[in-house]
Order: C-alpha cells, then sequence, then structure tokens
C-alpha cells in the first residue's frame, strides 16, 4: 500500500468550512480548497449546525471538483479517499462522510477515516519534511485543548496518550467569548490577536488557572468569566474599557498558562520535540512565546503555517495517508461522531 506516488483526496466538513486537498505521499499538498462559511455564521455570532451543513450540502462537490482541478488528478487517478469522521458537529460531518463515501463507492476506492484532532496533528508533517513520532502535541482550537504524547500517527488505539485536557472551555471558546463581549464579531480569535498588539498587557489583570499541582489539564472558563466580569462591572459603573488593553491582558493570561503546561510536559515526557496544532496555533502571540520558550529549552517546535492551523483538509489527506500507510482503510458502513476518543 505504501510507497511513492500515493495520492489522497482528503474532505473536511466538520465545522463551518469545506474543505478538500489532495496529497501526495502524505506530506506534499497537490491542492488544498477551502470554502469558508465565516461570513455566513457572523450575523449569528457564531455557528449555527444546520446553516452550516446545507452549506456544506451546496458546496462539497464544487470544493471536491476544484481540488482534483487544481491539483491536475482525474477522480480515478486518486488512491483513497479520506474523511473526517468526527468529533465535529454531527449534521456537517455527515456531509463530508456522505460525498466521500459515495466516490469511494463509486471510483472503487479504499475509504480512510480520519479523527478530526488527528489531522491538526498531523497539519505539521506537511512543512516539517522530517517529523516523525515521539513528539508532544499542543492541541489548541475551538473545541480542543490538550497535551497529547503523540508516539504513532497510523491511527491505532492506544499511540496517542492524553496528558492533559481541558475541563471547561477550549482555549479557542474563550477566545471567542471574550471577543463577543468586546463587541469584536465572529470568530474572535485573530481580532483578539490583532487588537492585542496595540495593548497593554499589565493593565488589566487576570488570573492564571494552574489547577492542581502537576495537573497537566486546563481550566479557561475561569479566565473568561473574569473578563466579562471585569468589562460588565467597567461598562455599569460608566467607566471607559480600554478593550486592547482587556484583550492583551486576557491574551497574555492564556498564554502563560498554555506555555507553563507546555513546558511541563516536555519534562515529563522528555521529548525533544514539540508540535503545535488547531486553530489558535495561528495566533502570533502564543507563536512567539513558544518560540522564546523552545529555543530556551533546546527543543525543535514546528508549527504550521496559519492556512493549515485553521480547519483545512490537507491536514486531514495527510492523517489518512499516515493511516492508510499502516494498512488502516473503513467500510462503507462507517459513521459520524459528535464526540470521538483519540
Ligand atoms: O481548529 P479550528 O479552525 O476549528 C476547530 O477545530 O475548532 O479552530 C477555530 C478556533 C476559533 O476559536 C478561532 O477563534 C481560533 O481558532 N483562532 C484563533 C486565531 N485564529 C483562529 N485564536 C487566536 N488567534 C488567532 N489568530
Ligand atoms: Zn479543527
Amino acid at each position: 500500500m505504501t510507497g511513492a506516488g500515493i495520492r489522497i483526496l482528503g474532505i473536511e466538513t466538520s465545522c463551518d468550512e469545506t474543505a478538500a486537498s489532495v496529497t501526495l505521499d502524505g506530506r506534499t499538498v497537490l491542492s488544498n480548497v477551502i470554502a469558508s462559511q465565516v461570513d455566513i455564521h457572523k450575523a449569528f455570532g457564531g455557528v449555527v449546525p444546520e446553516i452550516a451543513s446545507r452549506h456544506h450540502l451546496c458546496s462539497v462537490n464544487g470544493v471536491v471538483s476544484e481540488a482534483l482541478r487544481e491539483a491536475a488528478v482525474l477522480p480515478g487517478g486518486i488512491d483513497a479517499v479520506a474523511v473526517t469522521e468526527g468529533p465535529g458537529l454531527v449534521g456537517a460531518v455527515l456531509i463530508g462522510l456522505a460525498t466521500a463515501k459515495a466516490m469511494a463507492f463509486a471510483l472503487g476506492k479504499p475509504l480512510v477515516g480520519v479523527h478530526h484532532i488527528r489531522g491538526h496533528i498531523c497539519a505539521a508533517l506537511i512543512e516539517h519534511k522530517d517529523l516523525e513520532p515521539p513528539f508532544l502535541a499542543l492541541v489548541v482550537s475551538g473545541g480542543h485543548t490538550s497535551l497529547i504524547d503523540v508516539r504513532g500517527l497510523s491511527g491505532r488505539p492506544g499511540e496517542m496518550a492524553v496528558l492533559g485536557s481541558t475541563r471547561d472551555d477550549a482555549v479557542g471558546e474563550a477566545y471567542d467569548k471574550v471577543a463577543r463581549v468586546l463587541g469584536l464579531g465572529y470568530p474572535g480569535g485573530p481580532k483578539i490577536d490583532a487588537l492585542a498588539k496595540g495593548g497593554d498587557p499589565c493593565a488589566a489583570r487576570f488570573k492564571r488557572v494552574m489547577l492542581e499541582e502537576g495537573s497537566l489539564d486546563f481550566s479557561f472558563s475561569g479566565l473568561k468569566t473574569g473578563v466579562l466580569n471585569y468589562v460588565n462591572s467597567k461598562r455599569q459603573a460608566g467607566l471607559p474599557v480600554n478593550e486592547a488593553d482587556v484583550a492583551a491582558g486576557f491574551q497574555q493570561a492564556a498564554i502563560d498558562v498554555l506555555s507553563a503546561k507546555t513546558r511541563a510536559a516536555l519534562k515529563l515526557t522528555g521529548r525533544k520535540t514539540l508540535a503545535l496544532a488547531g486553530g489558535v496555533a495561528s495566533n502570533s502571540a502564543l507563536r512567539a512565546r513558544m518560540r522564546e520558550d523552545a529555543e530556551y529549552a533546546g527543543i525543535r517546535l514546528c508549527i504550521p503555517s496559519p492556512v493549515y492551523c485553521t480547519d483545512n483538509a490537507a491536514m486531514i489527506a495527510c492523517a489518512g495517508y499516515c493511516k492508510f500507510a499502516g494498512g488502516g482503510t473503513d467500510g462503507l458502513d462507517l459513521d459520524a461522531h459528535a464526540t470521538l476518543p483519540l
């Protein structure tokens, strides 16, 4: 199954991006097409699941055709179809899954189900051609905040050990909610990132929630609530709110926690390589802090370009390749999952 010249079509529809990509031997991206629904969901201040599903349905065939055309590959020229099977909005996942199954069946090609978070982790392989397990991954997205010890990428159970996860809000969720209270709109992460550049991170100081001694779990709901209370109490007192300072103070607190827990996980595991994954990994301040930390500790840091941090299908095709290369394929009875263990 393995060897040079394996072309995988990847399809991703787990949230609000309809995406398709063709990769060659996993790490070479021949095309990476993303139809974002951000402008549609903006009006509602967040992703509306039913609307997301409907838009995936309208876009998916065109996005897949475009990915094949850009890659200059005929449908019959692909070796397998990889698709996100979860976790995600189940109605949204179903659209990509049904498309992938139909293509796999019609073309007589294998179907490969991919865990969305494994996809995010594999995004680091695309631009770091020699990156191989074992390594530590910090996954920071809208739905996840986890430190994962990655010992293999073939999709087999037990290859990935979750050392710590959020007990409440994901860090991306906290970014989005803080942005909402500041009236910045959706999605909030990139807006906080930009606004914080002009703010003083010490003007408004928020609590760093570290949990029990030695715990690698995270908790961001207290930080989020602290920011909301700060803003609301200022407003109620008729005092001005310096949004840039609030954004900078919030971001600094979140990054301090991510940095401390990641350093502790590196120490615990003895890993010498760290990969960042997920939409929040495109945050400029987090990237800068992780670079400083890695340099200080002599750790190799692999951060994907922003386009491979936020949801995309190249990461799914890459993770699909790793699973396929290890002999992993799925039947046409593959299900969509809202939650899915690693
Ligand atoms: O990985 P992703 O695209 O989707 C999920 O799997 O959740 O992550 C989306 C999250 C959102 O919460 C968004 O606000 C956040 O990533 N995000 C950012 C930035 N770009 C996207 N957060 C902070 N700074 C950014 N530049
Ligand atoms: Zn994602």
